[in-house]
């Protein structure tokens, strides 16, 4: 199931990405899972095919919705995950079940919607954030510098004379301004490498905390809900005030400040409105556990089917009302994911069913496909290990055969006790390497050096997993 991943740039252009594209980079953190990979990357990629096509047809043109059927712990949520990080689009998660909760209503289903656009909105704010960076360091540079150095010329600011004594620039001694000059751009660069962090500044920082009002009470819904946070927000004043605080926390604390000044969020809003419109991705888990079983016409069911039916419009194609704006649904990707052990499919509503035209089943993982998820991904567990020690300067190395040796491990246990897929993996590393963890440092010492081997593997492992007791606690 290994299969050799080519190499990428490290952050393609989601335009320039193929579906066999889409798919080596899923390969480069998931193993196995070909068809759902294939499926997703084609979903990706119609969503360009669709915005590089003719307007007419664009709006006619609808997401191929996917429905991810498979096992627990074998992939589907990651998958999900990682497309939306390959396609840099804005991505949450909901389980349904949790629409079926007591107190919940309809109209709640919308708030996956609201949800997604918050994430679009954070997501495109961190972008412009990084486009200011420079800029805003310079302010914050600047602030800093004030304080330490004041200026000994300001052409039409403040400054550390009183008006009637500052000469203009012309009679002021020149040697003195260029020397604050040359002062202040040697201070700029201790503070920009960090030499200044420890020192102690008075600054003024803008107090800007939202009173917390939720518990408003009912009657009233999330959308006004949240205007009315942010109109009270708005209304509070933003008091400055001064602080004693260290050049390192200014430097943090006023980066937020001169950042946010610099960001237009009007700006994005719209921005953001409009990429969770054409690439957001909605993952409903849990679909089944909303899918009426056969007996019909009871109260959960009842309650099941409502969720769906709420399900319908979103999925659909509807307008969200959210605190940036309007969002319409039509194009957002929605992935729906389930066991479907008890319930099937065909159990969903039909309407329901045709929302989500493509089905992929996902594989049962093997103990083949356990030892390359320990390996290979760019996450994998053992390199996760690895770098946590490596934090200690401890250096981690697992033999193969150890490797293939968890693996078989785990593999048993989820046959003998439950099935719990790749996740199991984790519970039996934690095992493994349990005394390790805690022994670090304080036993064993930095440089050392640690060796995995299948021996070790069987010593601390093989009587647990042999008792079967012991290994539905433990393992
Ligand atoms: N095919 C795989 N390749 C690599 N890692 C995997 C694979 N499948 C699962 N994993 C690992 O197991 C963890 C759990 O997988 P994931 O969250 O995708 O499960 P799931 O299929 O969504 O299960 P559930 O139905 O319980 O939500 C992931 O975080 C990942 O580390
Ligand atoms: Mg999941």
């Amino acid at each position: 199931m290994s299969e050799n991943h080519p190499s990428f740039p490290a952050k393609p252009d989601l335009e320039q990405l193929t579906p066999q594209q889409i798919v080596a980079q899923l390969d480069l953190y998931i193993i196995g899972q070909k068809e759902a990979k294939r499926n997703v990357a084609i979903a990706l990629r119609n969503r360009w095919r669709r915005m590089s096509s003719p307007p007419e047809m664009r709006k006619e043109i609808v997401p191929n919705n996917i429905l991810m059927i498979g096992a627990t712990g074998v992939g589907k949520t990651e998958i999900a995950r990682r497309l939306a990080k390959i396609a840099d689009a804005p991505f949450i998660k909901v389980e349904a079940s949790k629409f079926t909760e007591v107190g919940y209503v309809g109209r709640d289903v919308e708030s996956m919607v609201r949800d997604l656009v918050d994430q679009s909105v954070a997501l495109v704010k961190a972008r412009k954030k990084e486009e200011v960076r420079l800029q805003a360091e310079q302010a914050v540079e600047d602030i800093i510098l004030d304080t330490l150095i004041p200026p000994v010329h300001h052409r039409g600011g403040a400054s550390s004379f009183p008006k009637q004594e500052q000469p203009d620039s012309e009679a002021m001694p020149s040697s003195d301004h260029e020397l604050n000059q040359r002062t202040r751009e040697r201070f700029r660069e201790k503070i920009r490498n960090g030499e200044l962090d420890e020192r102690k500044i008075e600054i003024e920082l803008n107090q800007n905390q939202l009173p917390n009002i939720g518990m408003i009470g009912g009657g009233i819904d999330d959308v006004s809900m949240m205007n009315i946070q942010e109109m009270i927000g708005n209304m509070m004043p933003r008091k400055a005030r001064k602080r004693k605080i260290s050049v390192g926390e200014a430097k943090k604390l006023l980066l937020e400040e001169e950042a946010n000044k610099l960001i237009d969020m009007e700006e994005v809003k719209e921005e953001a409105i409009r990429k969770a419109q054409d690439l957001g991705i909605i993952f409903i888990d849990e679909i089944d556990k909303v899918a009426s079983g056969r007996s019909g016409g009871s109260g959960p069911d009842v309650s099941r089917e409502g969720v769906q039916r709420d399900l319908l419009p979103i999925v659909e194609g509807s307008t969200v009302n959210t605190k940036h704006g309007i969002i319409s649904t039509d194009h957002i990707l929605f992935i729906a994911a389930g066991a479907f052990h008890v319930a099937k499919p065909s159990d969903l509503i039909p309407e329901l069913q045709g929302r989500f035209p493509i089905r992929v089943e996902l594989q049962s993982l093997t103990q083949e496909d356990f030892y390359h998820i320990l390996r290979t991904p760019k996450n994998a567990l053992t390199k996760q290990y690895e770098a946590m020690l490596q934090a200690e300067g401890v250096e981690l190395q697992f033999q193969d055969e150890a490797l293939s040796e968890i693996a078989r491990i785990a593999f048993e246990v989820n046959s003998e006790v439950e099935n719990i897929g790749a996740r199991r993996l984790q519970t039996v590393m934690s095992t493994l390497l349990n005394d390790l963890m805690f022994d670090v440092p304080d036993a064993i010492g930095p440089n050392a050096h640690i060796v995995i081997t299948s021996e070790m593997v069987n010593e601390k492992l093989g009587g647990l997993v042999k008792n079967r007791d012991l290994s539905q606690y433990i393992l």
